[in-house]
């Protein structure tokens, strides 16, 4: 078993942190980011719980950079498993936090959120969060995998969490996207966008450069989200302009059925491990 790459915190701004995880190490050609970040504000922000099988690890990070009791916020960019994975455990701990959701992704999270009604809030796109010293900005990203998804931008630091925007695989875990070769980070942002958004093809090409346009309208010095190492001053440049022409990439197939019979004849072939 491959030993899992570790990342401490990386301090993305004045008291902003992204907090790092990732899969694939070891297993598959590339590894996946699958981050999450605070932001320690008047009122402290934590910002999406990651994956459920890194729980500790995760808690352990968030309560190295604030304490459990003055978390305020937690805010969920959508409810897909690798931003939820921890936000019952997360709001239990914090018994000062509210969650910001929205309408729907209560409706498509049913039972699996245990969090009280009574604690959560709900904020669109377009909608504002006061935070006591900044008022953060709901903004969606242009490629999204969930209907439920919004952006965050912090107007002070000029950070923008993407959620699954500009996104892009790693060859091995690195913090920051300066560490990966050029062509193929923007070539894995295409990838990642048309895999996670395939109805891109059938999007208006002005109106998807007009969603673009607005995350480019920020002005954002640093963009973090999920799935990406950090995308510095010097790098966001580069990964807005991929993404505008991530519609029209050419990118690599899915691995099919093919893929997965070898897979199978490999460990058909491994002994059967009886207990
Ligand atoms: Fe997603
Ligand atoms: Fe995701």
């Amino acid at each position: 078993m491959h030993p899992k790459t570790r990342f401490e915190p990386t301090r993305i701004a004045p008291e902003t942190f992204l907090i790092h995880d990732h899969q694939g190490e070891g297993e598959g050609p590339v590894s996946v980011a699958l981050n999450t970040m605070v932001i320690r504000a008047a009122e402290p922000v934590v910002v999406d719980t990651g994956m459920m099988e890194n729980r500790n690890q995760y808690l352990e990070d968030v309560f190295s950079l604030v304490e459990p009791e003055d978390i305020r916020w937690v805010f969920i960019s959508h409810d897909d498993v690798d931003h939820t994975g921890s936000v019952n455990a997360l709001m239990e701990a914090a018994p000062n936090a509210t969650l910001v959701i929205d309408w729907f992704m209560q409706e498509r999270m049913g039972a699996s959120l245990e969090v009280s009604p009574m604690r959560w809030r709900w904020l669109r796109d377009g909608d504002v969060l006061d935070v006591g010293d900044r008022q953060l900005r709901l903004v969606r990203p242009p490629v999204f995998d969930s209907g439920t998804t919004r952006g965050l931008f912090d107007p002070l630091t000029e950070v923008y969490w993407a959620s699954d925007a500009f996104a892009s695989p790693m060859p091995v875990p690195v913090r920051d996207v300066a560490a990966l070769d050029l062509v193929p980070w923007l070539e894995g942002i295409h990838t990642f966008a048309q895999y996670i958004s395939p109805w891109l093809d059938l999007v208006d090409e002005a109106k998807f450069q007009r969603a673009v346009d607005r995350i480019e309208a920020l002005r954002p010095q640093v963009i973090v989200g999920c799935h990406t190492p950090v995308i510095g001053p010097s790098h966001v440049g580069d990964a807005i302009a991929a993404t505008r022409i991530a519609p029209s990439a050419t990118v690599p197939p899915q691995p099919d059925q093919s893929v997965l019979d070898a897979i199978q004849a490999v460990l058909g072939e491994q002994p059967l491990v009886t207990t």
